[in-house]
């Protein structure tokens, strides 16, 4: 019988016979003495095997090689004081091995040293393809047991203290509305249609308040075949709410309880309340950006006031066709930042270019009260309207003004993006400095230039501002974010309950009431019967244990994650299926592999 797991054991040990089981982690010889290191999944705790001492688990230590997994039985001792290591939580103890069994030796070479002393990074291929390995490693066995915990957390709370119950929802369903491609699946008894897998249980969440269960959650699989990053996946989890009968405030006050207990909880960080609030016009003008990273300053500066009638035509014409010119000031940014870097070819060019940015504007502040003027600006601007952007965006001597300039979209995408990178290389994020903040006030539409129409931002369902029922076209929604560190980690709305609203809704988006009835029908249904007031929200799972980890990638946080390429290494998923099956689905495939 195991009495601990490895990374358990300390002082308090001492003296004690116990038995664990484990891994080899390393195996070392110091003149005749064999020192193992044995790894479970909850740490590691070094192992002596003594020809003096211990003379019968010997030849079996000696035996021993990386990865082989054992069972050991021993005596717990301290250390001597030259071998203490205060960076081990066991590293006051090892355990003299009477009796040492090996319960399975490894028996082809290891595809990378598991090893927690081993420092060679690892290609994330490899990682994938040997998963279970990887899992072994320190990194992503702590990663795993964060997830675990913030999981416990989360039900703890909504369980145990705010009364919401857990429901499953379906994974074979129809297509959800939250606008990604759906993953579809062909059904065999029904042949000819098709299921999808749920983009979210959004739909479902809202029936289940016509339900009356009043207070619903879920750990939910979501799944959305679109472009993936380094936090998307096509496959990942929400944490997944709805409620009934509360306000948009109550709501989101239960919702800071929620995200303070899982940072007490797991972290042991007492979180400030009531959370920071922003509205999306607000964050948009200030940052470029619906989940700009506030940890850092370097706000941007709207100055097409100021430039709408210049001799620069860039500018002029960007105001009078709609658009708009802002300026990212960059503090000390004229010592640092060469005419080459912002020049086309440079690395900040790029950046913004990358963004759609045709090109990039700069002003260099070099002497006190004077400012150079670099390129087409110059002898563009009055004496007038270079004071008005010196004063506006508060800048010095030593300082760099970027500009961006054209529609407002791609003028806020580039400094955005400019920002982030010029944040990084100013070295203006402190480490462990945690931002969480509200984005509220979402409009409830944008449009989609290659449909040429309406859509909704965050879903079909999100009820409008009440004070904005005149125009919907033009209203703000009851939807809000929550931003973490630059990361959207969460969004949710009121729902629209009256049938009437819906409608009007359906009509800006172009759903004609016969497309909406195919689409929604069974929904529109279910508000007729007697629907609460409701609203919700989802947590991005993998996101938050991410940020929670300091990790830099989602994939990081998830057992068996896809590739960037929509693939599982480990199981080559996906893969080609039997003819005899794809005719069991009257199903042919179209492809035609390029030759
Ligand atoms: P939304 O689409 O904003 O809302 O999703 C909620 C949260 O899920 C996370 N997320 C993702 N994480 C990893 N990979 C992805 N591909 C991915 N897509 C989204 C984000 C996001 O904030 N039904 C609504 C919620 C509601 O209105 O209640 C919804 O799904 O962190």
């Amino acid at each position: 019988m195991r009495t601990q797991y490895c990374g358990e054991l300390n002082s308090s040990h001492i003296g004690e016979t116990v038995t664990l089981y484990g891994w080899v982690d390393r195996r070392r010889d110091h003149g005749g003495v064999i020192f193992l290191d044995v790894r479970d999944r909850s740490g590691i705790i070094q192992i002596v095997s003594d020809p003096q001492r211990t003379p019968e688990s010997y030849s079996q230590a000696d035996a021993l090689r990386n990865e082989y997994v054992v069972k050991i039985t021993g005596n717990v001792t301290r250390r001597p004081e030259e071998s203490l290591n205060p960076r081990l939580p066991t590293g006051e103890v090892e355990i003299y091995a009477q009796k040492i069994q090996l319960l399975n030796p490894v028996r082809k070479q290891l595809p990378f040293q598991v090893s927690t002393a081993e420092t060679d990074p690892v290609r994330e291929e490899l990682r994938l393809k040997y998963r279970y390995l990887d899992l072994r490693r320190e990194r992503m066995a702590r990663n795993l047991q964060l997830r675990h915990q913030v999981v416990k957390a989360m039900r703890r709370f909504l369980e145990d203290e705010a009364g919401f119950i857990e429901v499953e929802t379906p994974i074979l369903t129809r297509s959800t509305p939250e606008g990604a491609r759906d993953y579809i699946l062909p059904s065999r008894a029904n042949p000819g249609e098709w299921f999808a897998l749920p983009q979210s249980p959004q739909l479902f969440k809202q029936l289940l308040m016509v339900s009356s269960v009043d207070r619903y959650y879920q750990i939910a699989r979501c799944f959305r075949d679109e472009d993936l990053r380094a936090d998307r996946q096509p496959e990942f989890t929400q944490l997944d709410m709805e409620m009934s009968f509360m306000s948009l405030e109550e709501i989101l006050d239960l919702n800071e309880q929620l995200v303070c207990y899982i940072f007490k909880t797991v972290k042991g960080i007492d979180l400030p309340r009531p959370f920071p609030r922003l509205t999306y016009a607000e964050a948009m003008k200030r940052y470029g950006s619906d989940k700009p990273d506030t940890r850092y300053g370097l706000e941007l500066v709207d100055v097409s006031d100021v430039v709408k009638d210049c001799g620069f035509k860039v500018f002029r014409e960007a105001v009078s066709h709609g658009g708009i010119v802002k300026i990212l000031p960059i503090p000390g940014g004229n010592d640092v930042i060469s005419n080459v870097r912002i020049k086309p070819g440079g690395d900040i060019f790029k950046e913004a270019a990358e963004a759609g940015a045709k090109g990039l504007a700069y002003i260099r502040v070099r002497e006190d009260g004077e400012i150079d003027t670099i390129g087409a600006i110059k002898d563009n601007l009055s004496t007038e309207a270079k004071q008005e952007i010196l004063s506006r965006t508060g800048a010095k001597t030593g300082d760099l003004l970027l500009f961006g300039a054209g529609d407002a979209a791609t003028v806020n995408k580039t400094l955005d993006r400019l920002r982030q990178v010029m944040a990084k290389e100013f070295n203006l994020i402190e480490p462990d400095k945690i931002h969480l903040l509200w984005i509220t006030d979402f409009p409830m539409f944008e449009w989609n230039g290659d449909e040429k129409r309406l859509e909704a931002l965050h879903h079909p369902f999100t009820a409008p501002h009440p004070d904005d029922l005149e125009d919907l076209k033009t209203a703000r929604a009851q939807a809000y974010d929550l931003v973490f560190n630059g990361f959207e980690v969460g969004g949710g709305s009121l729902r629209i309950y009256q049938r009437d609203i819906q409608q009007q809704v359906f009509d800006a988006i172009g759903l004609s009431p016969e497309e909406a009835h195919n689409k929604f029908g069974f929904l529109m249904e279910a508000f007729e019967y007697g629907t609460p007031p409701h609203g919700g929200i989802a947590y991005g799972l993998d996101r938050l244990v991410m940020l929670l980890a300091g990790e830099e990638s989602i994939r990081d946080v998830i057992a068996f994650p896809k590739t960037q390429q929509a693939r599982c290494l480990l199981t080559d998923a996906p893969s080609g299926v039997d003819v005899k099956q794809l005719k069991e689905l009257h199903v042919a495939s179209t492809f035609k592999p390029k030759s």
